[in-house]
């Protein structure tokens, strides 16, 4: 912890000025500056509050901007509906854009805010027998493009995501058994791997549109922890579920492929170290992707391939500028598309509807950034055009009602 503490050179300083029922020696304003970042916590902090204690701590972030707040480490005591200790984040700003959440428990949370004005209050009663939060404030340049406002209510503690089981070999272009948990095949009715998947959750697999659009979902399955799908005996971890359901995204248009995403639901998919859910990316929703290194997974079922392969292949591949992209591929790629290009490297090693995951690399966690949507023939020049999972996010999140991991 006390590594932590000395990071905290930008924390928010005591505002005098405050009238308010509140202790007076704790209450604290900040003018945020964009990018920075900035901390919030219990002043006992690594250590717990002490009972009968309420605190104030005001934000304000600049013009056209939207206030990203993530608390990694609430531990509170909880109880219902927050009756007790309760730490209250609200925002105002705009009449229609004000919001407010209260927390308890344990936990971590991660919002990001359209007011222009953050406040986070904590209130504890007198008989509490203490607790802590720390939290982390951001002010963003405020995207018109993606108006959308998180809210991932208390991930639970132990949350866990994107990894990654490395038995790599250099130069291999075959993924080893069950390197990547979250990676799945949408099955058909005559048994075969036609689209790829990515495990969200223990009911929810990710997909593009196009791979469900038009099909009876009674006839679908997914299949979980397979590596080489001509042999049932290279992994134990290999499952099939049957679909339940599935939805695509609102607005999705088979003829431009735009909105190219969709949730197949599935009976309870049992995780262990081979078998688990990727990372969604709510901290790179804003983030330029161009440049970066994103790895394609797929059993090489892309319907312009001849040869599927029978192992899980991998490829990485560039992210290239959206207004790169328009040029070669003629068509207007939208912010809610990113598109990808390396030369010389085959694209038709992935499947439709499989990720295009982003490793970050000081904790190894696997990112879905992208769902592999069209564009790309087997060794052509033109790049392929992928779907940007940040930009479905809350969408994500309304239709599931699920709480995810924020790493
Ligand atoms: C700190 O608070 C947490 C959450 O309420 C509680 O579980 C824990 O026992 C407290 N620790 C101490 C040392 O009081
Ligand atoms: C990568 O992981 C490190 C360590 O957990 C974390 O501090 C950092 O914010 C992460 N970076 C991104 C872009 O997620």
């Amino acid at each position: 912890m006390s590594m932590i503490l000395s990071n905290f050179w930008n924390f928010l300083m005591p505002m005098s000025a405050v009238v308010s029922p509140l202790d007076p020696k704790c209450n604290y304003y900040q003018e945020l500056a964009m990018g920075e970042l900035y901390y919030i916590f219990n002043n006992e902090y690594p250590r717990n509050y002490t009972a009968g204690y309420s605190c104030q701590w005001i934000a304000k972030s600049p013009l056209r901007s939207q206030i990203f707040l993530s608390c990694e480490d609430l531990n509170m005591p909880k109880s219902s509906n927050c009756q007790h200790d309760r730490l209250e984040i609200s925002s105002s700003g705009p009449k229609h854009l004000s919001e407010s959440h209260t927390y308890c428990g344990s936990g971590s949370v991660s919002l990001i805010l359209q007011g222009s004005t953050l406040s986070v209050v904590l209130r504890t009663r007198s008989r509490s027998q203490g607790g802590r939060f720390l939290c982390a404030i951001t002010a963003i340049e405020s995207n018109i493009e993606s108006d959308q406002s998180f809210d991932i209510p208390m991930a639970d503690r132990g949350c866990n995501c994107g990894w990654k089981n490395d038995k790599k070999i250099t130069g291999g272009h075959e993924t080893k058994v069950n390197e990547y948990p979250a990676m799945v095949g949408l099955v058909d009715a005559n048994r075969r791997i036609y689209c790829g998947g990515t495990i969200i959750s223990n009911t929810y697999v990710l997909t593009a549109a196009h791979c469900v659009h038009n099909r009876d979902a009674s006839t679908l399955y997914v299949q979980v922890g397979d590596h080489d799908v001509s042999t049932g005996d290279d992994t134990p971890y290999s499952a099939l579920y049957k679909v339940v359901d599935y939805e695509m995204a609102e607005g999705y248009n088979p003829i431009t492929y735009e909105g190219d995403i969709a949730l197949v639901k599935v009976n309870n998919i049992n995780f262990n170290e081979n078998v688990g859910p990727i990372c969604l990316p709510f901290r790179h929703s804003f983030n330029n992707y161009a440049g970066n290194f994103v790895t394609a997974l797929g059993w090489g079922q892309l319907e312009f391939s001849g040869r599927p392969s029978d192992t899980l292949q991998e490829v990485d591949l560039e992210i290239i500028a959206n207004e790169e992209c328009e040029q070669s591929a003629l068509e207007p790629i939208p912010n809610s598309e990113f598109c990808t290009y390396t030369s010389g490297k085959d694209t038709c090693q992935s499947d439709s509807g499989g990720p295009l995951l982003w490793q970050n690399q000081s904790n190894g966690r696997l990112f879905i950034w992208g769902i592999v949507s069209h564009g790309a023939g087997c060794g052509s020049l033109s790049p392929g055009i992928n779907t940007r999972v940040a930009s479905f996010l809350k969408w994500i999140q309304d239709r599931t009602g699920q709480f995810f991991c924020v790493l």
